[in-house]
């Protein structure tokens, strides 16, 4: 597992020679394990076949025959706002100065810049092209746009070129684009912060061979987790039982029942900054579990059950408490019900989901959301340290459905922001 194992990436593919070493660029993506699609221009589709790319990539290709967005979203069957959604990244390489300059400044007149404008997924280009046409003072103008726009510039490099010239223009080698695809996902905005993060459902055990569970899949945790990660934190990962695979270079905790998930949550919060509690954690447990499996004798079976202690009321009460995130699963009152248990519970934020609505309708098609699902929708409250009376509410904001990976890094780039603004008041409050 990288950084790039089941990242969403658009290669898009401009006019240049060195759109051949795309192709590789799309077979070691691959091989990364991520999902890649292909755009290409029209005058791409003229250096390399779009076949080339469709056999590597294991998809059609997204190309327009006129420059006409229109026919182009029609004839490649997904239209530029679902790809533009769909894209975690979007890596334009080879970058002609044609496309460059076209996204500079803004122009949506062929699929590839309007997938760019209408996308909020990491973008990056790798320049490449003849040295008087990267030396122009246009083209460097227009890079220098891009990068003030926050596109992460990869090369170009130097060395000698197709129209027989040496200079700078040449495209970056591939494993030099991956490396530096690869470091994009990294924000930094938890850098050297210790999280605690809890996932999955609990079981809570009958006999030796039942249990009473719940629909969790562990999705949301493992995302935020690997989101968390990406940020530059040390990260805990308390699970409960999942199918999912364990992600690689975090701390791993598996348990099963809510009291294991408790004593690993408190033998892990010391040192802990931000802990986030997306778990599912059974609220009763049977009050005496059988020994042996239960015969069925009697027409009815009533089993006794007690409350568990509630894990992330516990780590609130905590005098040296970490930044508390909480989850709300509702399946009513979403919204009232989750603020309640902001209060409730003395948390410093909580991240409410509707677990009621199977399906939800994006723009192409119906999603399930919540558990178990890639998709999901989140309503995030927030209280605010600064204000005397920490139990109102200070903020809120809404995060559209969307794969719950994609939301997890909107939601870590959040927490980070409103754990900074706690951290300094209460660094002022004790100077
Ligand atoms: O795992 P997935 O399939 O991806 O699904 C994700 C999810 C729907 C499980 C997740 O997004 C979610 O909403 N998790 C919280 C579910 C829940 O148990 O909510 P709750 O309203 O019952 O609990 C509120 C908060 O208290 C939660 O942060 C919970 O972890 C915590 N809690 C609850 C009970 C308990 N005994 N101890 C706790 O710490």
């Amino acid at each position: 597992m990288n950084r790039l194992t089941d990242k969403h990436i658009v290669i898009g593919i401009t006019g240049g020679i060195a759109a051949y070493k795309s192709a590789e660029l799309t077979r070691r993506l691959i091989e990364a394990g991520a999902d890649v699609r292909i755009v290409m221009t029209h005058a791409a589709t003229e250096f390399v076949t779009p076949l080339t790319f469709q056999a590597l990539s294991g998809y059609p290709v997204y190309f327009d025959n006129s420059d006409d967005v229109e026919s182009s979203g029609a004839s490649a069957g997904m239209k530029h706002i679902e790809l533009a959604r769909w894209a975690d990244a979007i890596i334009i390489a080879p970058a002609s100065a044609n496309t460059i300059a076209k996204l500079a400044h803004g122009r949506a007149d062929n699929l590839l810049t309007t997938l760019c404008l209408a996308s909020e997924a990491i973008k990056c280009f790798a320049p490449a092209m003849n040295r008087v046409m990267w030396d122009d003072p246009s083209t460097q103008a227009n890079c220098k746009i891009l990068i003030e726009k926050n596109w992460p510039q990869f090369g170009p490099a130097s060395g000698s070129q197709a129209c027989g010239e040496t200079g700078e223009g040449r495209m970056l080698e591939v494993s030099d684009l991956l490396n530096r695809l690869e470091q994009c996902f990294k924000s930094g905005v938890l850098q050297g912060l210790n999280l605690v993060i809890t996932a999955g459902p609990t079981y809570e055990a009958i006999d030796p061979v039942r249990f009473i569970g719940n629909r969790s899949s562990g999705r949301m945790g493992y995302a935020i987790a690997n989101a968390a990660q990406e940020a530059g934190a040390n990260v805990t990962l308390i699970s409960g039982p999942s199918h999912l695979q364990k992600p690689e270079s975090l701390t791993f905790v598996g348990v099963e029942s809510a009291e294991q998930m408790q004593q690993a949550v408190l033998a892990n919060i010391d040192n802990c900054h931000i802990y986030i509690s997306t778990a599912a954690v059974s609220d009763y447990r049977v009050k005496s579990i059988s020994a042996q499996k239960i015969k069925k004798t009697a027409d009815n079976l009533t089993l006794q059950l007690t409350k568990n202690d509630d894990i992330i009321s516990t780590v609130a009460s905590h005098k040296a408490r970490p930044y508390v995130v909480g989850f709300a699963a509702e399946t009513e009152n979403v919204i009232a019900n989750a603020k309640e248990k902001l209060i409730r519970k003395n948390l410093d934020m909580i991240v409410a989901n509707d677990v009621g609505s199977p399906s939800t309708e994006t723009s192409s098609e119906q999603v399930d959301i919540g558990f178990n699902s890639e998709y999901n929708a989140l309503h995030v409250f927030w209280t605010d340290a600064s204000l005397k009376d920490t139990s109102q509410i200070s903020g809120e904001q809404h995060f559209d459905v969307a794969r719950k990976s994609q939301l997890a890094t909107q939601l870590i780039a959040l927490i980070a922001k409103q754990y900074n603004l706690n951290r300094s008041h209460n660094a002022k409050n004790t100077a």
